[in-house]
């Protein structure tokens, strides 16, 4: 376990219960995208893996599908069980996934590859489990640009925080959204019939002052970055990302965009 996997795993275990109401709520909207990109039939085994709070198990099962979710913290298969009543949730590291080969008709992965330090295996292991002609689909935050969330982080950053201060080095965070990069890749292990197309979430949140919720209670890095920083710095970066989500204030709250990518590919 390198350093990297460590920070992520200690914090996603620190934010298990609170993640699903949190930034949870962001990541469930793009769950019926996914549901529907994969075009699974009633009885057709589904994995989701880094399947966090077991939103979409919950609504791939209420389609009749034989869904699982694998994740590698147990206190967020806890709390997936907890929050769904459902006993479908498996402990699995995505990079070495304990199931044999040809076992699933479709994979998905929602926001899970832009945490993996080798995303490439992860690739790999959803080629090795997916049935031929299988379909494999996940999901990726678009650069800042596009994801006006992750910019009024990084601005406060910028703005606010010690560079001195650093994490664990993990992968790019926006990789896994480049389309040339995803399509070569997913093709050199052996995915064709690449679909790949945006989709644009929203951060919602009843007042500025409340934005900062899914950053404190259901990140990991961005929370990871300012909790390094010394408690005067990290005052100045709440203050700055609250400040800086008020342009985004409407009659009923604040709404942020976010754009994803949505990869679908079929093995080959
Ligand atoms: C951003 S959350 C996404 C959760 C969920 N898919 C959703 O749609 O909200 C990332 C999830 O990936 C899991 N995770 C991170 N690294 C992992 C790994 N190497 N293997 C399995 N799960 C991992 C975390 O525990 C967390 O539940």
């Amino acid at each position: 376990m390198n350093d990297f996997h460590r920070f992520e795993l200690e914090g996603w275990n620190r934010v298990s219960i609170s993640y699903h109401d949190s930034f949870g709520r962001l990541t469930e909207q793009l769950v019926p995208v996914l549901l529907q990109s994969i075009n699974a039939k009633a009885g057709q085994c589904l994995l989701d893996v880094a399947c966090g709070g077991g939103a979409l198990v919950r609504q791939a099962r209420e389609q009749g599908i034989d869904a699982w979710g694998a994740d590698f913290s147990y206190s967020m298969l806890s709390a997936a069980s907890r929050r769904t009543g459902l006993n479908y949730f498996v402990a699995a590291n995505a990079q070495q996934l304990p199931f044999q080969d040809q076992s699933f008709h479709a994979l998905t992965c929602n926001f899970g590859i832009l945490h993996f330090p080798d995303a490439l295996r992860f690739i790999g292991e959803a080629h090795r489990v997916l049935k031929p002609s299988g379909t494999l689909a996940f999901t990726a935050w678009c650069p800042p640009q596009q994801s006006l969330f992750f910019q009024l982080i990084n601005d406060a950053l910028e703005l606010h925080a010690d560079p001195a201060v650093a994490l664990p080095p993990g992968p790019p965070m926006h990789q896994w959204a480049e389309r040339d990069y995803v399509s070569e890749q997913l093709q050199y292990a052996g995915f064709g019939e690449i679909h790949l197309a945006e989709f644009q979430a929203q951060v919602r949140a009843a007042s500025a002052e409340q934005i900062i919720q899914p950053i404190m209670q259901g990140s990991v890095r961005a929370h990871g970055l300012i909790a390094a920083q010394n408690v005067t710095i990290q005052e100045k970066i709440w203050q700055a990302i609250v400040e800086g989500s008020r342009r985004y204030q409407g009659d009923d709250g604040v709404s942020i965009p976010m754009a994803a990518l949505v990869v679908v590919a079929k093995k080959m």
